[in-house]
């Protein structure tokens, strides 16, 4: 087996985990799933989630590709020693996933590349700013979405070709902790607004009444988005660890740092919601509707607007990275694809697939699929569905397939802490727990559909 050249550095390698998970996930999906899910519950049930069943299954596709040195494909072959090894459709399917995923992230990517212009281009009107008309603004024009989507992808696959380590490490490193510092002056920005009692009681009191299976759902798809779970993405990464690195304590920073970024999220956006007429059902618009209003009544608000959007952007632009390395690194290693024509292939298609959910809300608006238009559609078929049965598929292979002795190697890795004792229980949770709850909570969902 050939050994990889591992990350630059071991900060390198938290660098880009750190970023593929932390996104668009953590500061736009999260915020309104929470709105549209009443709340307090699901962010119960969300951390809840998160500890219990995302992150064993972090660990697991983490460890899959430290011992395989693979992304997903190959590696599952490597270890089936079966070309044709039925497990093989988990890693096809992720591949599936995460092309979708890039259409998808790709269009939402384009909205914030929009506010970035906006704030830029209009310094100091923000005050003026009517920030849900900006939005529908957006909405209405396909043409405009469809351009900032392609010139989002674009720039993705201009960065990825030219290799996974100068393209990630670098950003990362200095816009991570800039933006975390910006998010907490927000947040406590945020929090003095006379609505914040109101969003903590909204945030943290949990009402279970509002609980239904579809929840349930919701979260488990959501908790596999933001972690980035569900479409090897974690495999690749984890096959440029270095062995002394592992993968268990990867994990665990991994996750509680993502979800530590969500309730930063949460906390920033609910005082704005409800210190003002935004609705905290609104959905796709709930980010983009209410930050600018904070600016709006913030000293030097147009600069920290600015800086906001350019940070978001970032992110979203190191996690689109980080979907297309996922499939790229699998065409590299398994189809024998140069990297350059990879980074392209998959943006193209990455392009053509993001034309239909660009186009959603103006030229497209009237199609419906089961009562969504498009862009609904690939979020919940492919957050709902996709992710969770393909970390089910990973997750059993890990579970079953993986050599118990490799795993076990990881858990008392003698350089960074021995994890021994836990050893039982992460077994436990990707052999059945992880995926039992997830069979019944898609099982559950299908026979709701059906009546
Ligand atoms: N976790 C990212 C976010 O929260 C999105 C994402 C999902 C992702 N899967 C990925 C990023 C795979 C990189 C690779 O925004």
């Amino acid at each position: 087996m050939r050994i990889r050249s591992g990350w630059a550095t071991r900060s390198g390698f938290y660098m880009a985990a750190i970023g593929s998970a932390f996104g668009l996930g953590n500061l736009w999906r999260f915020p309104y799933v929470v709105g549209t899910h009443g709340g307090g519950a699901f962010v119960v049930i969300y951390i809840l989630c998160a500890f219990c069943i995302g992150l064993p299954i972090l660990i697991a596709e983490l460890m899959l590709g430290k011992v395989t040195q693979q992304s997903a494909i190959n590696a599952i072959s490597v270890i089936t020693h079966h070309k044709k090894s039925r497990w093989l459709w988990a890693g096809r399917l992720a591949i599936v996933a995460s092309l979708l995923l890039l259409a998808f992230y790709g269009t939402v990517s384009g909205w914030v590349l929009y506010f970035l212009m906006q704030f830029l281009m209009t310094p100091l009107k923000v005050e003026s700013a009517d920030t849900t008309v900006l939005f529908q603004q957006l909405m209405s024009n396909g043409y405009l979405q469809l351009a900032l989507t392609g010139a989002h992808i674009l720039i993705v696959a201009f960065v990825v070709s030219k290799g996974v380590r100068q393209g990630i490490e670098r950003w990362v490193r200095f816009i991570m902790p800039v933006f975390f510092i910006l998010l907490l002056f927000l947040m406590f920005q945020s929090l003095q607004l006379p609505g914040s009692e109101q969003a903590l009681r909204f945030m943290f009191y949990p009402d279970f009444n509002k609980l239904t299976l579809s929840t349930l759902v919701e979260v488990l798809g959501h908790v596999f988005f933001t972690l980035s779970v569900g479409m090897g993405a974690m495999v690749a990464f984890g096959s440029y660890l270095q062995p002394d690195i592992s993968p268990i304590r990867a994990g665990v920073i991994v996750c509680s740092l993502d979800v530590l970024i969500s309730l930063l999220a949460g906390l920033l956006i609910f005082p704005i919601v409800f210190s003002g007429s935004v609705g905290v059902e609104s959905g796709y618009s709930l980010l983009f509707e209410t930050v600018p209003l904070l600016f709006s009544r913030m000293g030097m608000g147009d600069y920290f607007g600015i800086a906001f959007f350019l940070c978001l952007y970032t992110t979203a632009l190191v996690a689109s990275m980080g979907l297309v390395e996922s499939s790229v690194s699998n065409l590299v290693d398994r189809y024998r694809f140069s990297r350059t024509t990879a980074s392209y292939s998959i943006a193209g298609l990455g392009f053509i697939l993001a034309i239909l959910p660009s186009l959603s809300s103006s030229f497209l608006k009237d199609f419906r699929i089961n009562d969504w238009d498009f862009i609904t559609a690939y979020d919940t078929l492919l957050i709902n569905w996709v992710l969770p049965g393909t970390a089910v598929g990973l997750s059993l292979f890990v579970g079953f397939k993986l050599n118990r002795s490799d795993k076990w190697k990881e858990f008392e890795n003698k350089y960074q802490g021995d994890s021994r004792e836990i050893f039982g229980v992460w077994q436990f949770v990707v052999r059945w727990l992880a995926p039992i709850v997830i069979a019944l909570a898609l099982a559950g969902e299908l026979l709701d559909f059906s009546f």
